[in-house]
């Protein structure tokens, strides 16, 4: 009888510790990625965030994304968040995937509401100075910098941090409008020289992920396919995205190359978006039925201003300058210039896959 229970019992151990086994795995899972434990604030992993408006949650207090008709989706409230977006923009959903809820805005951080990380982009901000008055990216890391200094984080957490930047549209925004058409090709290496050697500093930092979201396609947006009735993008102006996106992935390569300790991750966000409108406008035109209606036009946007106004414009008795779409749930695009919530889930669906790097070495 002893024989025969020998083998089970051996059995028995070895599922036993299979079992440990496949759990230690979760829990180291759980170390390299920071998932909270069942209660908060035991995260491991931060997330910091530098930028613009499409990763900017709450810091730019007196813009647009404060008033309504900006937030109508949010949940549960309906109201305006401080977001770009008729509710999430991305960095919520990194954060999602990160198992946390977004950091804490810097203009409202304390001692006790920073274990998450700390959003520091600032909506309408750019690489250099733009014409809006906010922290440009230098300034950003900056104050992360002194935070640093300051040891309000260990080595250990910055070492599990992910860094999110999105910067750089707001520049070429700001080069247009200062009507500078003719060095672009010069601008776009600047900028991109910039770009890099801001990036340069977070391996210095001790972070040890760092997420770069890549230049979107500009010539998609809404307020330049205004131009063409939203017809078709602007190739010309995505050409410059594309130049741009070709200078920043050679010289991260390069900084891969060069870097240990430090894991550089690019997302196309010019692929995913430019990917999914085509798809949508092929539909489109090929009168596919079974597409929901405001998908007929992706590239209009759900909260359209009057001409020479913006969404969330009142006149002086309040009336809105702007009109919102039955449904914003099933646009693209929420204003002139940011996918909507909607749009925001479908990129990221496009770029989770790339996410995945974050865990490879
Ligand atoms: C988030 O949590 C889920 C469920 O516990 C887990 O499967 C996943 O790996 C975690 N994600 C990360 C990035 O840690
Ligand atoms: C820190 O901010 C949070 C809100 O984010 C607030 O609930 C809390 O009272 C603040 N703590 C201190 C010490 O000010
Ligand atoms: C960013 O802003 C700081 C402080 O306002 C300024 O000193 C610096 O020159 C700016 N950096 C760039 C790259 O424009
Ligand atoms: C219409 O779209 C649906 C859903 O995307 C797809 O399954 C179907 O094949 C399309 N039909 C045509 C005629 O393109």
């Amino acid at each position: 009888m002893k024989k025969h229970q020998s083998p089970s019992i051996i059995t028995l151990t070895t599922t036993l510790l299979l079992v440990l086994l496949s759990n230690l795995r979760v829990e180291g899972t759980r170390k390299t990625y920071g998932v909270a434990d069942s209660g908060s604030g035991n995260n491991n992993v931060k997330l910091f965030v530098f930028g613009d408006s499409y990763v900017d949650t709450e810091n730019a207090v007196h813009s647009k994304a404060y008033s309504w008709p900006y937030g109508i989706s949010s949940y549960p409230d309906h109201r305006p968040t401080g977001r770009n977006s008729d509710g999430k923009v991305f960095t919520d959903y990194i954060a999602n995937y990160l198992n946390m809820t977004a950091p804490i805005p810097n203009a409202f951080r304390n001692e006790s509401n920073i274990q998450n990380g700390i959003n520091f982009a600032f909506g309408g901000t750019g690489v250099y100075d733009t014409h809006i008055d906010g922290p440009n990216l230098t300034a950003q890391i900056n104050s992360f910098e002194q935070l640093i200094q300051q040891k309000l984080f260990t080595k250990e957490d910055l070492q599990n941090s992910v860094v999110l930047v999105n910067a750089g549209a707001n520049d070429y925004s700001k080069h247009f409008q200062d009507r500078k058409f003719f060095d672009i090709p010069k601008f776009i290496s600047r900028l991109v020289n910039q770009l890099t050697t801001e990036l340069k500093r977070f391996p210095s930092l001790g972070v040890g992920k760092v997420l770069v979201v890549l230049l979107q396609p500009v010539g998609c947006l809404p307020l330049v396919t205004f131009i063409d009735f939203h017809l078709v993008c602007i190739d010309l102006v995505n050409k410059i995205s594309e130049s741009h996106n070709k200078q920043l992935n050679n010289a991260i390569g390069q900084l891969k190359a060069e870097t240990t300790g430090t894991n550089f991750v690019t997302l196309d966000l010019y692929k995913a978006m430019l990917q999914f409108l085509e798809e949508m406008m092929m539909k489109a035109r090929n009168g596919n039925s079974s597409v929901s209606n405001a998908y007929w036009n992706p590239l209009r946007e759900c909260c359209e201003p009057n001409l020479g106004h913006e969404c969330g414009d009142v006149d002086d008795d309040n009336n809105p300058l702007y009109k919102v779409c039955d449904n914003p749930g099933a646009a693209f695009f929420w204003d002139q210039a940011h996918p909507s919530e909607t749009g925001w889930s479908i990129i990221f669906a496009i770029l989770r896959p790339s996410l995945h790097q974050l865990t490879q070495h």
